[in-house]
């Protein structure tokens, strides 16, 4: 049953390694079976007992022999030693035991046979899939608030968002990214006030955002001292929600300008959005949803306002509407959720905020529940951990911010002094500086699991040692130049000599099922790492295994393909985090 209900979920994927160990499972059960008569055991129980040792001098697999004494009724280390003398097949594996472990090493046959070779025959699909054939799933993210600079606070959304989509894509999925811009609400009322007040044309256009945001920041401090500039707000909003022509061109003109400055950084990041429908394309579509909530009974009126009580489901209550009338962000999300449903008939419906927001999420999920809308179990809130700079919370208000645009020139800054000291006559530098200097930043962010809170310290992200974005692109323009200057590898002449080599294969080998891992966990930090330990052993391959002096042609034949297929899985494997792979460095 259990193995049964793993090959479903593993249906259409070529998984190497998990072949491997999905064979050797079913070699195993029969074994015990003859060693222990009786034995009540299967090659799904199995195959969840095989590890992946941290030591891979042991085993490339081990099957750790604790869990099965009692119902072997045998101490492990007599179980080891009695399955290690059975016969396994000699063209999939070599078997040892130590201690209450059974330990396994794959064949180079194996590795040969059905690892290289499904990279080469698969190329840059290797690791795909067709799980989400026939699928479709919209991913909310980036969503920045229109006005505000887009800061750090941003990059995890945008940058897991962005992956999460990659990785969807990649197994098959109809993908659409929806940027749901924050373009509504009474932040408008305070910056048309103030844009009144303070403000001139010129000084906008010319400073963009940043013109903005000090028109916000000035809204405040004046407001401290006088309340009436509130009021002005509220009714400007007021006005605009009744589509006022002054005030409805000046909240266009204030998007236009917000968004220009976030198309720079989404570019930076190879980011398009299939839509930009954010919160105020909802304005007309909410009154349906609100009736609804009335006639099934669901509205209370608590202080003037509308809300949905959730004590029953341990949570505060759901603001929809506020005393005056006024929508609020719930009311928008349900909107917008019944809308997407309806256009694209998601099978999933994903959202990557800040976990702050969890809350927010777990309650207008309920309400699309209660509401008796059957999908509502197919809408998924990612969340991911805050980013403080330097241990302090981010704020725009107190200016606590690195904006993303700063960190990113920064990086690409440091990479073009580098690139000059060390590559003078690059071409395309400038393209190779970003690529490198943004794919720096991003790596950094995405080594992390995701719902850990950060404490974003720039020398960190701007160093380029050890386990980071540079390293892994430079191997990768490394597998290039292996190949520029001897050859591409000519037929399929094949010989493992070297574990360097062995171990190059089976790091690629395990990329399918990381692939897998990532999506069902929604953690793409999941590929990252996998993207150092593929780097690492492609390194070491490198200094201990010579190409061009390796003397006998199969020798040299087999590195070159081990180089042209870990070429191919570190390009694949960043580009599914969003990083690019620049062929010279
Ligand atoms: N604009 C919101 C913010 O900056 C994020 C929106 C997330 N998406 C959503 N459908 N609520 O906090």
């Amino acid at each position: 049953m259990a193995l049964q209900d793993r090959r479903k979920s593993t249906k259409g994927v070529v998984l190497t390694m998990q072949n491997f160990k999905n064979r050797l499972s079913e070699m195993l059960e029969e074994q015990i079976r003859a060693a222990f008569p009786g034995a009540e055991i299967s090659a799904g129980d199995i195959s969840d007992m095989l590890e992946y040792p941290p030591d891979s001098t042991m085993g490339d697999v081990a099957l750790p022999c604790f869990k099965l004494s009692r119902t072997l009724r045998a101490a492990p280390p007599a179980i080891a030693a009695k399955l290690s003398e059975a016969a396994f097949d000699p063209s999939l594996c070599a078997v040892s035991c130590a201690g209450g472990y059974l330990n396994f090493k794959v064949s180079p046959e194996y590795l040969l046979g059905s690892v290289l070779s499904s990279v080469e025959e698969k190329g840059e699909r290797y690791g795909s899939s067709d799980v989400g054939k026939g699928k479709t799933v919209c991913l909310d993210y980036a969503s920045p608030n229109i006005a505000k600079p887009f800061h750090i606070g941003h990059l995890g959304t945008t940058v897991i968002g962005h992956s999460l989509k990659k990785l969807h894509q990649f197994a098959g999925y109809n993908c659409i990214g929806i940027n749901h811009l924050g373009d509504w609400g009474t932040q408008f009322g305070k910056l048309i006030t103030a844009y009144r007040l303070w403000g001139n044309a010129d000084e906008v256009e010319n400073g963009g955002v940043d013109a903005l945001v000090a028109l916000y920041v000035k809204f405040h401090a004046e407001a401290e001292k006088d309340d009436s500039l509130n009021q002005s707000a509220r009714d400007e909003f007021k006005k605009l929600e009744e589509h006022d022509e002054e005030n409805t061109k000046l909240w266009k003109w204030f998007i236009d300008i917000s968004l220009k400055e976030y198309d720079k950084t989404f570019k930076q990041l190879d980011i398009t959005f299939d839509s930009y429908a954010g919160e105020s394309f909802y304005t007309d579509k909410m009154p349906e949803q609100v009736q609804l909530m009335r006639d099934k009974g669901l509205l209370k009126i608590d202080d003037g306002a509308s809300i949905i009580d959730l004590s029953e489901y341990n949570m505060p209550p759901c603001l929809i509407l506020r005393s005056d009338g006024c929508t609020l962000y719930p009311t928008r999300d349900i909107a917008a959720a019944v809308y997407r449903k309806r256009t694209y008939d998601f099978d999933k419906c994903i959202y990557v905020t800040s976990n702050g927001q969890s809350l927010h999420f777990a309650q207008w999920f309920k309400v699309v529940e209660l509401m008796g809308y059957d999908w509502a179990d197919e809408l998924v809130h990612v969340p991911y951990g805050t980013v403080s700079i330097n241990g302090e919370k981010l704020s725009t208000r107190t200016g606590n911010v690195v904006l993303l645009r700063d960190l990113f020139s920064q990086a690409i800054d440091k990479v073009s002094a580098l690139i000059k000291e060390k590559n003078p006559d690059l071409e395309n530098s400038d393209e190779v500086a970003e690529a490198v200097g943004v794919g720096a930043v991003v790596f950094h962010y995405l080594y992390n699991n995701r719902t850990k809170d950060i404490n974003f310290i720039m020398e960190d992200a701007l160093s380029f040692d050890g386990s980071t974005g540079p390293y892994a692109q430079y191997t990768y323009a490394r597998t290039c130049s292996v190949l520029s200057k001897a050859g591409q590898p000519e037929g399929s002449a094949a010989v493992i000599t070297a574990d360097e080599e062995a171990d190059v294969l089976k790091a690629i080998g395990k990329f399918p099922e990381r692939v897998q891992a990532a999506l069902q966990d929604y953690e793409p930090s999941i590929i990252t790492r996998y993207i150092i330990e593929l780097c690492t052993a492609f390194n070491r391959f490198y200094h201990n295994c010579p190409i061009m002096t390796a003397g006998d042609d199969a020798v040299k034949n087999t590195r070159l393909r081990i180089t042209k297929a870990a070429g191919t899985v570190i390009k694949t494997a960043l580009g599914l985090i969003c990083l690019r792979a620049p062929e010279k460095i």
